[in-house]
């Protein structure tokens, strides 16, 4: 599988974050208690920042662009998408305008397409800037292609990202959201401890971690 949250300037290099994608993996599945919707929910992946390690995991338990209540339900929303292609989809429900988009680079992103400044419809314009742009027609807003920040124009905020997972068919799935500006950690970790307390603290979310250990051993 393969992720949504692209590496900021100081992330882990490629083979760092296999290697965490892969024990990741490996003590998720072994995990008997872990459902299959858990499980692809987890599994997503893996390149932004879980603060262990510095590495990310992206993961479904994440609520409508963070806000409403209820987590949203996996959703394929395509067979494949090759690099260069790009594909408008809604998410979490029919009124949520997303894109996803797979750079040349074959890194896989995707966001809401609902403009932070007036809530315009963003397009992915692959002919701007060197790689590709996200680009708000109304009062040319721009947003980076990799990170959703934005780079041009009047939005106030990046846009907020959905969370892409690839199934090893090539399938690809949509199994979370986060809000604008939250990383994938931040909102994984936040919803978990509400939700999934036991997955929190096996992915090492901040909050649980500094509870200390006494804490966490009161849950068992
Ligand atoms: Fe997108 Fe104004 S609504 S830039």
């Amino acid at each position: 599988m393969s992720v949504t949250e692209q590496p900021s300037g100081d992330s882990p290099g490629p083979a760092a974050a296999d290697a965490a994608q892969d024990a990741l993996h490996d003590r998720i599945a072994a995990d008997s208690l872990t459902t299959r919707r858990d499980y692809l929910r987890i599994v997503a992946t893996v390149s932004g920042g879980l603060a262990a390690g510095g590495i990310g995991v992206a993961a479904g338990i994440l609520h409508r662009h963070g806000d409403s209540d209820g987590a949203p339900e996996p959703k394929k929303i395509a067979d494949r998408l090759l690099p260069g292609e790009s594909l408008a989809f809604r998410y979490p429900e029919q009124e949520d305008r997303a894109v996803a988009i797979r750079l040349d680079d074959g890194t896989l992103a995707g966001y809401s397409a609902v403009c932070t400044h007036l809530a315009c419809a963003v397009l992915w314009r692959k002919d701007r800037g060197g790689e590709g742009e996200l680009y708000c027609p109304c009062h040319e807003g721009v947003f980076d292609a990799r990170t959703g920040e934005v780079t041009a124009g009047p939005p106030p905020r990046p846009l907020p990202k959905v969370l892409l997972v690839e199934e090893a068919d090539g399938s690809v799935w949509a199994v979370g959201t986060t809000r604008s500006g939250e990383s994938v950690q931040e909102g994984l970790c936040r919803q978990l401890g509400e939700e999934r307390p036991d997955l929190a603290e096996r992915l090492d979310c901040p909050a649980l971690s500094a509870r200390g250990p006494r804490a966490r051993s009161e849950r068992t």
